[in-house]
């Protein structure tokens, strides 16, 4: 459920009129629901009640501060996959040791930062990384916690590119060889071991691939007692999909049934990594149409966003409903909704039954929350959207649109060009 409805044929966000904002602040733009994110954090975390969980919110589906703000608020700590992450929820004020540090490419630098900080724990995905920990760990006179990152070979079914929890991927351990991990883990000087951790991927819309991961796991977590590796944590990473179209994602009760299950009397704290699910209905793009045109019965709605702005369509083929801002009565048309980039892939919607759409009218991409803002660039020099956070009756700027001057601060011709 969200707080994006119609009133009198007029698209509001919570008590304000999404037209209201577009005058305010222009084309494009992303606009978030506080009362939305509130429901979703709640209810997924409600789902898990009783085990306690440590939500550890995933950055990389929307890190906006206001956003990481409130989520830091509602207790929630922070999966982060770089340097840069870690350095937004530290600047959002998180408890270091509430983040947990995923990715298969963590630089030196970031690894030292994230040392410093002393976070809850690494989520390792090679054993050259869990060697290089330790030495970084040795050398800077600290101890580093960590986590497997197992990959469990499962298949979530989901877009070839956001799955990541099967062989061929890059990511985790393979599962088989993790038991060797923690052997070597438990030898080093400067690691503490503290969990298992997994992630299958993401937009994953039923139950099974979790539990197919679960059995896997519980068998490493029996190996481990048998070796008598201790581990605190179970984290089962995010995925949980949502309702773009026509999915019928699971419940988060649903999700959280068989993890329950599995952690029922193992006394391990459990750890989520949930980003989509909290984000990803909570936030629309707001665009204007500039133009519409026809080539033969092909018709094209030529809007102010592109796929700089969001590029899940192009890349994932994605689909993002489009609501008219304002509904009046008239023709419904099949169009592309095409952006002002110069690229056959600059579109949000392909052959879409939509409600004919006149020059100046706006438009609403849909759950535009998870992976819309963070994805964007600045391909053909298009300074990136604002962002907008209505909560009731009011809305506040939390990311003005980029100037012209952004476009080029940071760089410099040299000096033998410029004479
Ligand atoms: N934990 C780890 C280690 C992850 O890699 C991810 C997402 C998450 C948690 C959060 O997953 P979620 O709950 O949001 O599914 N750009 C793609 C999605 C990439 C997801 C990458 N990893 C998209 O727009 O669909």
């Amino acid at each position: 459920m969200h707080h994006f409805d119609y009133r009198d044929h007029q698209l509001y966000c919570e008590e304000v009129p999404v037209a209201r904002i577009a005058e305010a602040v222009g084309t494009p733009f992303y606009l978030y629901s506080h009362a939305t994110l509130a429901r979703h954090f709640t209810v997924f975390k409600a789902s898990f009640s009783g085990a306690d969980p440590l939500i550890c919110y995933s950055a990389k589906a929307n890190s906006s501060q206001a956003l990481l703000t409130l989520f830091r608020q509602w207790g929630s700590g922070l999966d982060i996959v770089s340097g840069g992450e870690l350095h937004r929820g530290l600047k959002a004020g998180f408890d270091p040791r509430r983040i947990v540090y995923s990715g298969v490419g963590k630089r030196v630098d970031e690894i030292d930062a994230a040392i410093g900080a002393d976070i809850l724990a690494f989520n390792i995905e090679s054993l050259d990384e869990l060697t290089l920990i330790d030495a970084r760990a040795g050398a800077l006179n600290r101890r580093a916690r960590v986590s497997m990152r197992v990959n469990p070979d499962v298949d979530p079914k989901t877009h070839p590119y956001i799955s990541t929890g099967l062989k061929q991927n890059k990511f985790g351990i393979d599962i088989d060889t993790a038991l060797e991990g923690y052997r070597q883990a438990r030898r080093m000087a400067n690691i503490d071991i503290v969990g298992v951790d997994c992630h299958l991927g993401s937009q994953i819309t039923t139950v099974e691939p979790f539990e197919q991961a679960l059995a896997g796991l519980k068998a490493l977590l029996q190996a481990l007692r048998g070796e008598n590796i201790p581990v605190q944590y179970l984290d089962m990473g995010g995925g949980l999909g949502i309702a773009y179209h026509e999915e019928t994602p699971p419940e988060p009760k649903a999700y959280a049934r068989p993890i329950l299950k599995a952690l029922k009397g193992t006394g391990l704290r459990l750890i989520l990594e949930p980003g989509r699910v909290i984000v990803g209905n909570a936030g629309i793009l707001v665009t204007r149409v500039l133009y519409r045109k026809r080539a033969g019965d092909k018709k094209f709605v030529i809007v102010d966003a592109g796929m700089n702005d969001l590029i899940r369509p192009t890349l994932y083929r994605a689909y993002h409903a489009i609501e008219p801002v304002t509904r009046r009565p008239g023709e419904t048309i099949t169009a592309d909704v095409v952006g002002p980039i110069c690229e056959s892939g600059d579109f949000l919607a392909l052959e879409r039954p939509m409600a004919d759409a006149a020059p100046g009218d706006l438009l609403a991409v849909m759950s535009a929350g998870a992976y819309g803002f963070v994805m964007s660039s600045n391909y053909c020099s298009r300074t990136r959207a604002a962002e907008v956070l209505v909560a009731g009756e009011r809305f506040d700027l939390i990311r003005r649109r980029e100037t012209l001057d952004d476009l080029v601060a940071g760089e410099q011709v040299p000096a033998w060009l410029s004479a």
